[in-house]
This record gives structure tokens, sequence and C-alpha cells, in this order.
């Protein structure tokens, strides 16, 4: 197995969804950050960070500005616009104030319940890019798209249209989520992770030229939980995860966060 590159720092991002209000919030990421603390996780080795709904997102950001915590955080949608007669959406210019260093654009809920097309998802990718914002572009096949096409075609063919849109200098993190994973306590294998994440390094190639490319975090994303972790972090071109359900028990994600303690990585 190919040693898995110093380049790039492991990222385990926890998607929230639409859970914890804006008091649950406080507690959570205040006993997550205990529970880092105890275990003297190295936020320099493994970054962590969590994606609130956005009426969390202040109370968020004043805890961890007050308590100085390494905790990042990010926001789980923007809108392609900056300002303007959009009621309801939410610019990028209001998360870069909230200082967000993350936002996820694409997440397949957002494209299969709101109609987000792969130029949508472009769009959402330069506005993030804009206010300073690192995209975390979610792309993954539906279990019809994998029988008929293979793991690969869908997620390759999604990245390819956001790369359009994307600089070749900009930071960015793909997450590679299997849509069918997603939610049903069914991961893809580790091998298959690697496969998809492998052939979407070598999408980012041609755009953004090969030392982007090697920089660029790729994730794991589809019942991602602390039994699991360590399998796919073993994969060259895995270089994280983003867990939706297991992110919402604070053991359980900190023992995802300390995969490198699982016994046998
Ligand atoms: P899951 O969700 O970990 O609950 O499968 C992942 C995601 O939707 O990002």
């Amino acid at each position: 197995m190919e040693p898995v590159t110093t380049l790039r720092t492991p990222f385990i991002a926890g998607n929230w969804k639409m859970n914890l209000d804006h008091l649950q919030s406080i507690a959570f990421v205040q006993k997550l950050a205990w529970a880092l603390k105890d275990a003297q996780h190295d936020y320099s080795a493994v970054e962590v960070a969590v994606f609130p709904p956005f009426t969390d997102l202040r109370s968020v950001q004043t805890l961890v500005s007050a308590d100085k915590l390494e905790l990042g955080y990010g926001a789980q949608d923007l809108s392609q616009h900056d300002s303007g007669a959009y009621t309801g959406e939410i610019s990028g210019a209001f998360l870069a104030k909230l200082e967000c260093s993350y936002v996820i654009i694409g997440h397949s809920e957002r494209r299969t319940l709101h109609d987000e097309t792969d130029e949508v998802v472009a769009a959402k990718t330069a506005a993030a890019l804009r206010h300073g914002i690192v995209p975390v572009v979610c792309v993954g096949e539906t279990a019809e798209d994998l029988e008929k096409h293979g793991a690969s075609a869908v997620p390759v063919a999604q990245l390819t249209r956001v790369l359009e849109s994307v600089p070749a200098d900009a930071e960015i993190v793909v997450a590679y989520e299997p849509v069918w994973a997603i939610g049903s306590g069914q991961a893809a294998t580790p091998e298959q992770a690697e496969t998809v994440c492998a052939a979407l390094r070598d999408t980012l190639r041609p755009a953004l030229g090969e030392e982007f490319a090697s920089r660029t975090r790729i994730l794991y994303g589809g019942s991602v939980k602390a039994a699991n972790i360590a399998s796919f972090m073993r994969q060259a071109n895995v270089d994280g995860a983003l867990v939706g359900g297991a992110s919402l028990d604070v053991d359980e994600f900190s023992s995802i966060a300390r995969f490198q303690k699982h016994v046998g990585i």
C-alpha cells in the first residue's frame, strides 16, 4: 500500500443536517471540545469541523472564539448569489462574517430534494470561493447509477462540471458520498471508496495541476462510524470523512476523529 501522504491533513467533518437547535449546538460543541481535549487530540494532525444548521452558526462562532477552540465549523449550503431578492437564501458574505471556514455544497439531499443541478452546484462553489470559504463539494452515484454506469462515472462527471468554475489555485475539498450509502448503514467498502477517490483525484489533475490535485483532500461519506473509519483512512486517496448520523453522538464522533488511535492504523 502507498504511504499516506503528509501533504494532506486528514479532515473529519460532521454534517448535522437539520438536527440540534442553537442551544443544543452550544452544549454539543462544548462536550465535543472537552472530549477531544481529554483525549489530547492534536488538531494539526487531524482537523475536525462541524456543520450545524444556519441558525446555530452565530452561537458556535461565539463559543469557538470565546473558548479559543481549535474546532472548525461551516455551513451546510449557501446561495449562488451574493445579495438581493432571494427570500430565504443565505449569502456567502454572511457566512464569511460568521467566520465559517467551510461550506458543504451539492449534498445529495440538496441535489434530490431541492433539484440542485450540476450548474447550481458549480455556481455555489464559485460563490463560496468568492467569499474566501472553502467549498466541500459533494459528489456521488445512486444505486441505479452504480448498476448502469459503475461507481466512478457519475461522481467524476459531477466533479468535472464543478471544476469548470474553480480557479487552478483554489482550495476545495471533495466529498465522495455514494447516495446508496448515506444514512443506510451500508457503507461502501474501503476498496470501493479508494477506487472512486483515486478517479476523482485523476479528475482534479488536469483542472488544478499536479500540485494542487495532490494537496486537495478527498473525503468519503456514507454510514461512516467509529468501527469502520480506520479502514477508510488506510486508503491512499481517502483523506477524511463526511459523517452524518454518527456526528450527532459526541463519543462516536470524537472516536472517529481519533481514528489514528484505533488498533491497526
Ligand atoms: P451518514 O450521512 O453518515 O448518516 O450516512 C453522511 C452524509 O449525508 O453526509
